[in-house]
């Protein structure tokens, strides 16, 4: 299968949508992407097939200096174990270097630990998460 990669292309948000149902599990909620990463996001790689079907993303985030972010890395399950994760992740990095970051992060589940550490090239570094929707105090 040929794979085409683009960065900062037009977004389907029904596609992207259904894409992340197919690849997170779940309902599909149509979701204002295109609005979203126009307004928030440094750049995004997206990577369609040759029929020009959306079968993975990255979205990159922003501090606005030196840290970029990779957010929601995803790639339709029937094209997974093909190389394009890695890829999206690599055009990530460079759209992110291209704008001057110094730093790309992620966090990721434990099981994802040989996609991100061992195919991506990232560094282990400890990380948290606070959860705000289900604060008491
Ligand atoms: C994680 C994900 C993006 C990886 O995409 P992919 O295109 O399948 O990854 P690649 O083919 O580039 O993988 C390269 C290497 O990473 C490792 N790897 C990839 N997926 C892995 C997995 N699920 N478990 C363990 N190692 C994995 C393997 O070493 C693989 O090389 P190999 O296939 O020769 O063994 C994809 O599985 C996905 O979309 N998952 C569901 C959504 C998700 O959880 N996203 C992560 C958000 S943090």
């Amino acid at each position: 299968v040929n794979v085409d990669f683009e960065a900062r292309g037009d977004v389907d948000d029904e596609a992207l949508s259904r894409l992340h149902a197919r690849a997170f599990g779940g309902r599909c909620e149509l979701q204002s992407w295109s609005r979203r990463l126009c307004e928030h996001s440094l750049s995004w790689v997206d990577a369609h097939d040759e029929r020009g079907r959306l079968i993975g993303f990255v979205n990159v985030a922003w501090d606005g200096g030196t840290h970029a972010f990779a957010l929601d890395v995803v790639v339709d399950p029937v094209h997974q174990r093909r190389g394009v994760g890695r890829e999206l992740v690599a055009r990530a990095a460079r759209e992110a270097a291209a704008a001057g970051c110094t730093w790309l992060h992620v966090d990721f589940e434990v099981r994802l630990t040989d996609f991100y550490l061992g195919a991506c090239g990232f560094t282990p570094s400890p990380a948290g998460v606070l959860r705000l929707d289900q604060r008491t105090g």
